[in-house]
């Protein structure tokens, strides 16, 4: 049967259910196929994707280099278990491990953004034996168990089944919680806010603060100059941990591989997805530092995935950053 828009959208509304929706209510629009930013529908009509599907086509849609590695990874070796050491898999987790700032030395891989930070999030609580994870309301982090509470934003509420989550406000001048009336006064006060909320919820009970460097789906908000600075001061202050959420800002989106590059400071954990190989095969995954990678030398963890580094997300990822490090993708963001 030839395609058609009509009958994809029949497919789609008898048989598929959707993300965040109310079923009944919707009207998806028929995509065929893409090219760079284009897309189109199978009646000829073309789409200029401004919004990179998910904010995760940093190359665009169907890069040659990226489609022409996916085809000689499924060629060699379509699937491996997460325990085997994989050529796709060392290649993919050096080439992140290089772009990351100094002092981080390892990737554990997981299926996508979401569950990056659930591992994450276990990362850091088995490393400081802590349990509390403090997070942003104007924040988004993924829809998995301790994902979704971590989440910020109103989609937690009905979500909301795992512990050990508080939440503080990030600044926001435009709409500021704070009642400051210049950047400087939002940061010194968001900050001031985030030390009670450590105070009052015990510093030695947290874990961790997770952070997005630039909140995306809650607005692109373009923190402060001096505000994760300030962050990180506190997060050593109280032995916490600061894991930054780079799955929307990371792997050149701000001009930079990772967007707190551009605040002047470092985490311990960075949690990726999305840019890092434009989505072509779902992919994610953490970046440890020295510290915590040592830990784990001597520890268990406890986490694993049966597609952890699955080899054709791998070989999408090296032909992805080895496209955008030779065309001069992150430079002329
Ligand atoms: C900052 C951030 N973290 C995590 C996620 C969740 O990623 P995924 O949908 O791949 O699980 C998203 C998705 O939009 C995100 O923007």
């Amino acid at each position: 049967m030839t395609p058609t828009n009509g009958l994809v959208r029949q497919l789609d509304r008898q048989y598929v259910f959707h993300s965040w929706s109310q079923q009944g209510q919707l009207d998806p629009l028929v995509i065929a196929g893409g090219e760079g930013c284009r897309l189109w529908d199978y009646a000829g009509n073309e789409y200029l994707d401004f919004s990179s599907q998910l904010v995760n086509t940093n190359i665009g849609h169907q890069h040659p280099r990226v489609i022409a590695a996916i085809k000689e990874q499924a060629e060699t070796l379509t699937t491996v278990a997460p325990a085997h050491a994989n050529l796709a898999r060392g290649e993919a987790a050096k080439r992140i491990v290089e772009r990351a700032p100094q002092g981080f030395s390892r990737v554990f891989f997981t299926n996508a953004g979401a569950d990056a930070n659930e591992n994450a999030i276990r990362m850091a609580r088995s490393y400081t034996g802590r349990d509390k994870i403090l997070s942003a309301y104007r924040s988004y982090h993924g829809n998995t168990g301790s994902a979704i509470v971590a989440t910020g934003d109103p989609r937690r509420v009905p979500n909301e089944f795992a512990r050990g989550h508080a939440h503080f406000f990030n600044p926001y001048l435009y709409r500021s919680d704070f009642w400051a009336s210049d950047e400087q006064e939002e940061c010194q006060r968001a900050l001031q806010h985030l030390r009670r909320v450590i105070e009052c919820e015990g510093p030695g009970a947290i874990a961790a603060i997770l952070l997005e460097p630039i909140p995306g789906t809650a607005g692109v908000l373009t923190p402060p100059a001096d505000y994760l600075k300030g962050v990180r001061a506190l997060a050593d202050e109280f032995g916490i941990l600061l894991i930054f959420d780079e799955v929307m800002a990371g792997f050149g989106r701000t001009g930079r591989w990772f967007a707190f590059e551009h605040y002047g400071v470092s985490p311990d954990l960075i949690v990726f997805a999305k840019g890092v190989n434009s989505g072509y095969v779902p992919a994610g995954g953490v970046v440890i530092s020295d510290a915590i990678s040592r830990h784990f030398d001597e520890h268990m963890f406890f986490g694993g995935l049966t597609y952890s580094g699955h080899p054709l997300a791998m070989a999408s990822i090296v032909a992805t950053l080895d496209a955008m490090h030779e065309e001069g993708v992150v430079e002329n963001a």
